[in-house]
Order: C-alpha cells, then sequence, then structure tokens
C-alpha cells in the first residue's frame, strides 16, 4: 500500500510517494513556468500543471514499483489562483496566481461589501480569487462570459485525476466567496462578487474523499487497484498537515517565495483588521491563521540575482553567529505587502546606505527585513491570543543558518528544524490521501515529525532585534508617502 502527494508549488510540482507507515519512497520534482505579461501581473498555463504532474508520475513509476499500489492521492497547491473553464471544461484563459495584484481597485471595493469580512473572515486581498474575477468581468467581458466553473489550482488537479468538480474547505477559503466559520458557499459573498453557486466545485473537507482516480488514468499509469483522491488543502494548510500542526500552540515559520507564520487554532475566531489571514483548516473542526509576506526568499534571490552571486554565496559570507541589527535597513515590500499592510503598491527600499557599505551589510539588512516582517505577523498572532513555546521552521530559505538564528532571535521563540527531507506540502497532501483512503484517525496520520535540531533565540540580542523592529514598522508610513 503506497500513496501519492502532490504538491503543486508555484515554481514547479512535486510528487511525493510514501509507504503505508508514512515514510518518504521517493519524490520526483518537474519545473513550472510563471509569466509576467505586464508590471504586477503573473499567470501559468493550467496544461504545464498537467504535463509537470505527468512527468513527476511518469519519473515516480520508473524508479518506484511500488507506485502501483497506490491507494490515496492528496493534492496541495499555490493558493488563490483563478481558473475559469468554459462549460466543456476547457481553461479560458491562464489561471491569474495568488501573487498577482492587478486586482486592487476591485479588491478595495469588495472589501468594502456589507459582511464580507465578517462571512470571510479576512479582507479581500487583491491575491485572493473574487478580486480576479470582477477584474475579468471589467477587462475581459467575452472571457467571462464564458465562465461556468472557477477551480483553484489544486481542484484543477482534482478535476484531472477524477473528472468532478470538487476542492476542499482551507483552499477555499482563501476566495474571499466561502463563509470560512460556516465551511460553506455564501450566496451573499458570491452575489457580492458577480459570482454563482452553480460556478463553484462541490465542496469537501481535505481529508474527505473527494472521488475515485479516473479509470483511464489508472490503467494508463499501470495502476493495480482503486485509488481514492482526498479533498486536497491550500499549500499552507497541506504544510501544516507535513509537520502535524493541528492544534493550539503548533505551528511554523516558513521560507519559501512567500513567507508564512502559521499557527493551528481550534476555533474560529477572525481578525481581518490585523490583515492576518483565517482560513479553514484542511481537517474538519479546525482552523489556522498566519501571516503571509509577499517577498521572503525571493528578497534575497532579488538580491542574487543583481549581485551576480548565489543566495548561498551571499549568505555564506555572514558567517552564522547573529551580529545585532546592521545600520542599513531593507523593507521587503517588492512586490507590496499582506500582513501587516495590506498594500498592492508599496515597493521595497534600502536606506542607510553608506560609501562604506558592502555587499554583506546589504544581504544582512534583507535577511534582518524578511525577520522583521516575520515579527510583524508573530506579534499580530500573538494579538489573537496564539502561543507558541517553540515553531518549526521549513522553506528553502532554512538553508541559511544564519536566516534561522537571526528570525529565532528577532521572535524571541526557539525554532525547530525538522529530521529529515520530508515534511512539508507535499507529505501534508499524501498524508490527506492516506486519511481519505483509508479513513484513518487524522490525528494519527498527521503526527509531529522528529525534530533534527532546535535553535534557540539569542536573548541577549533580542531587545536590540525588538528596537530595530519598532524603526522598521515606523519606515513604512514614511515611504508610503514618498513612493
Ligand atoms: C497564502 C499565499 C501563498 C500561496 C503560495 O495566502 O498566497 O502562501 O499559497 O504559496
Amino acid at each position: 500500500m503506497a500513496f501519492l502527494g502532490i504538491d503543486l508549488g508555484t515554481s514547479g510540482l512535486r510528487a511525493l510517494l510514501v509507504g503505508e507507515d508514512g515514510r518518504p519512497i521517493g519524490s520526483a520534482e518537474h519545473r513550472c513556468e510563471v509569466t509576467h505579461p505586464h508590471s504586477g501581473w503573473s499567470e501559468q498555463d493550467p496544461a504545464d500543471w498537467i504535463a509537470a504532474l505527468e512527468g513527476a508520475v511518469a519519473d515516480l513509476r520508473a524508479a518506484h514499483p511500488e507506485f502501483a499500489g497506490i491507494q490515496g492521492i492528496g493534492v496541495a497547491g499555490h493558493m488563490h489562483g483563478a481558473t475559469t473553464l468554459d462549460a466543456e471544461d476547457r481553461v479560458i484563459r491562464p489561471c491569474i496566481l495568488w501573487n498577482d495584484t492587478r486586482s486592487h481597485v476591485e479588491a478595495a471595493a469588495l472589501d468594502t461589501a456589507p459582511d464580507m469580512r465578517a462571512l470571510s473572515g479576512n479582507i479581500v486581498f487583491p491575491g485572493f480569487t473574487a478580486p480576479k474575477l470582477m477584474w475579468m468581468r471589467s477587462h475581459e467581458p467575452e472571457n467571462f462570459a464564458r465562465v461556468a466553473k472557477v477551480l483553484l489550482p489544486a481542484a484543477y488537479l482534482n478535476l484531472y485525476l477524477t473528472g468532478e468538480h470538487v476542492a476542499d474547505m482551507s483552499d477555499s477559503a482563501g476566495t474571499s466567496w466561502l463563509d470560512v466559520g460556516a465551511r460553506d458557499w455564501s450566496d451573499r459573498l458570491l452575489r457580492a462578487g458577480g459570482m454563482t453557486r452553480a460556478q463553484m466545485p462541490r465542496l469537501v473537507e481535505g481529508s474527505e474523499v473527494a472521488g475515485q482516480l479516473r479509470g483511464d488514468l489508472a490503467a494508463r499509469w499501470g495502476v493495480t487497484g482503486p485509488v481514492t483522491v482526498a479533498g486536497g488543502a491550500g499549500d499552507n494548510a497541506a504544510a501544516a498537515c507535513g509537520i502535524g500542526a493541528l492544534d493550539e500552540e503548533q505551528g511554523f515559520v516558513s521560507l519559501g517565495t512567500s513567507g508564512v507564520l502559521l499557527a493551528a487554532r481550534d476555533g474560529y475566531r477572525p481578525d481581518p483588521a490585523s490583515a492576518l489571514h483565517t482560513f479553514c483548516h484542511a481537517v474538519p473542526g479546525r482552523w489556522y491563521q498566519m501571516g503571509v509576506m509577499l517577498s521572503a526568499t525571493d528578497s534575497l534571490n532579488w538580491l542574487a540575482r543583481i549581485t551576480g552571486a548565489t543566495p548561498s554565496e551571499l549568505t555564506a559570507g555572514l558567517g552564522t553567529t547573529v551580529q545585532p541589527p546592521g545600520a542599513v535597513r531593507f523593507l521587503p515590500y517588492l512586490s507590496g505587502e499582506r500582513t501587516p499592510h495590506n498594500d498592492a503598491a508599496i515597493r521595497g527600499s534600502f536606506t542607510g546606505l553608506g560609501a562604506e557599505t558592502t555587499r554583506d551589510d546589504m544581504t544582512r539588512a534583507v535577511l534582518e527585513g524578511v525577520a522583521f516582517a516575520f515579527r510583524d505577523s508573530f506579534l499580530a498572532l500573538q494579538d489573537t491570543g496564539a502561543r507558541f513555546d517553540n515553531l518549526m521552521a521549513i522553506g528553502g530559505g532554512t538553508g541559511s543558518a544564519y536566516w534561522v538564528r537571526l528570525i529565532t532571535t528577532v521572535l524571541g521563540v526557539p525554532l525547530h528544524l525538522p529530521r529529515g527531507g520530508e515534511f512539508g506540502a507535499a507529505l501534508g497532501a499524501a498524508r490527506l490521501g492516506q486519511a481519505a483512503a483509508t479513513g484513518a484517525m487524522v490525528e494519527t496520520v498527521m503526527s509531529r515529525p522528529e525534530i533534527g535540531e532546535e535553535i534557540a533565540p539569542d536573548m541577549a540580542l533580542h531587545p536590540d532585534f525588538a528596537a530595530a523592529h519598532a524603526a522598521f514598522r515606523a519606515a513604512y508610513p514614511a515611504i508610503r508617502e514618498i513612493q
């Protein structure tokens, strides 16, 4: 018996095969391109997701005979993307992604609709799905008129796998069409966004059965028995499943393209004004809250690009001992910011540059700017009553020991690095597939990973960083005014 977890990320699709005991058997990755036809736009062709999925499955089949015995599949995807389909399930236009801010005018208008924040639990951010459809209605009326269904990226893969329009609660919570407390589409919110329930997929919990793998796919993939496809999840909820963060005091810092600080919650306690996101979890009866910054490793990648160095060459120059806050300050708002500013137009800045400033100083400022943005989310989460004795640290950026030590010191809580390589959204998706296929209790399947290393904050430096964070916060309105 084996299970397949699929994580459709922004830069590529990762497929992970796990055994009955939850241990990884093998994985495969295929890249996906993002196009930016205009400034602030970000799109992908859903056909590339299918090609990446088929490529990853072919790799897994070739390397691991266990693939033939898969019984469950779960799909996690980057959230909020609008994949629009006509009445024959043909893709109408490229998917508009989570980090696309073209619909900021529509988002601001929709955000003032009666009961919008009360029912959806969130600000309508420009990256969310509903304003994207309003943008289509105004700018591409012929396309909009053909929209029979809108699917999030993970739900589009569910359609490919099962032939059914079906989405999970955690991903659907990021549309501004869902009543997040009631875990159902809201006719009121749909009406406000110019949509109807008929254009929405059927809803299931992430760990419930969404459907069965299509017979023709099963035959082509050489699968021997019936395969259950789970509801799946948005990528952050899936990552929470991957590290077993289901309950209060469990959460993670994810240092990826976007930076996420997530806390699992046992109830629905939205706080939209803080610009925190409050979404359904991928398992029944639970929610989670998170602060999202749009440019985390993206900020370091940008510095690497313009200096002609790799990100690891840049961070290697800093060693591993955290230094006190530097004189150079970086605001990491390269693509605007969600938490805490909800500002699609703000852009990044360096201040405090001098003739003596080195590449290392600028690298340090970038890492500090991202760490301060995490502290913004951390403080907002604390204000909602979330408490942590420690946080798990995941994502590509955790490869930098300096960055992880800096973030733990800026937050003032220990960070745990899980042992082994598999604990992210792909593992969470496989676990959802396992729960749906076997009916196993989610608490049993979503276990906590073994801790490889605990990184303790340098509490002697913490007050300096708290003061530097206050200055970082104060810089935002000033920079806002001159931009
Ligand atoms: C969450 C968000 C991102 C994407 C891409 O609200 O927009 O984290 O899910 O990973």
